[in-house]
């Protein structure tokens, strides 16, 4: 994204508790972010899962960051939570900020191995907390030009990606979960079907052929189970974001996955662990 904003003309600077991260950072010519009070945007995408466990939601670190934008960054300036976060967190900072800042949430979409159809310039959604905000925000990602309500003298490029607004920022909050969730379900039905042929002596590959000549029918790779950093996190935001309604379906999915993770313990273990 920091790239992005270069490529595009602005200033992009950064801020990682990661020396590492910061050395990469650099190596893009992303200048260290020494005085706060300097930018015009601060675009927050720090880690939302617990240190040493990526399946577990935290926003610990992001409330920090938030914390110090709110006595150090400058009035007017626009705040774009991009990290995926539970429902409620961008009200907080908000909060926290007390309207001295624009907030929206505008949650990243990046697919890696597809960076030029699925990289950074492509529709995304956004939530502002207060009309201002999502005015902000729009100009900011979506608009002709942008001109920040603390520099009035000048009119900056936007970054021209095509955003989808939305009228409330829980929306925006919970549409990064939910599209999430909605992937791990897909695979998790994938891994269903693979112990079902397992258990009845069917060929995967071949029947997973089969179905996907059909034109609304793609049935996924099981692979090596549900992992990384968003899938498992996400679908557990979305689990805790209602206390009454809990998605039945998405329950059973973490299931068929700790079920499949096993099998393939256990088949790792008896033999040469070779998994058709
Ligand atoms: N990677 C993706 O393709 C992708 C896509 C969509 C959404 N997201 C979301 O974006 C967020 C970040 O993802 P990522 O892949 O970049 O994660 P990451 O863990 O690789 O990187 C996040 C960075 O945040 C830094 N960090 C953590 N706490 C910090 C703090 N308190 N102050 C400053 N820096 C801090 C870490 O050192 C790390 O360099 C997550 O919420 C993730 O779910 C990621």
């Amino acid at each position: 994204m920091a790239k992005y904003v270069r490529e595009i003309g602005h200033d992009a600077y950064g801020y990682d508790t990661s020396p590492t991260a910061m050395n990469i950072a650099e190596k893009y010519s992303i200048k260290k972010a020494i005085n706060f009070s300097e930018f015009d945007v601060y675009i927050l995408c720090v880690s939302t899962h617990k240190p040493g466990d990526l399946f577990s939601p935290q926003i610990d670190g992001l409330l920090s960051v938030v914390e110090k934008l709110s006595t150090e960054a400058k009035n007017g300036a626009l705040l774009s939570i991009e990290s995926t976060i539970p429902k409620g967190t961008s009200k907080k900072a908000f909060e926290m900020l007390h309207h001295r800042l624009h907030v929206v949430h505008a949650p990243h979409r990046w697919y890696a191995a597809e960076e030029k159809q699925h990289g950074i310039n492509q529709p995304r959604v956004i939530g502002g907390v207060c009309d201002c905000c999502i005015k902000a925000g729009m100009q900011f990602y979506g608009g002709a030009t942008y001109r920040s309500s603390s520099d009035n003298n000048n009119d900056k490029m936007s970054l021209g990606i095509p955003m989808h607004p939305v009228t409330e920022i829980e929306i925006a909050e919970i549409t990064k979960v939910i599209e999430n969730a909605h992937r791990y379900l897909q695979i998790a039905f994938a891994e269903e079907l693979y112990l079902y042929c397992q258990a009845n002596n069917i060929n995967f590959p071949e029947l997973r052929d089969a179905l996907n000549t059909k034109w609304n029918v793609n049935i996924l790779e099981p692979r090596e189970g549900i992992g990384g950093h968003c899938l498992p996190k996400d679908t557990k935001m979305f689990l805790q974001s209602s206390k009454s309604v809990r998605s039945k379906i998405l329950l059973a999915a973490t299931e068929v996955d700790k079920d499949y993770r096993g099998y393939r313990q256990t088949r790792a273990q008896t033999d040469t662990g070779h998994l058709i």
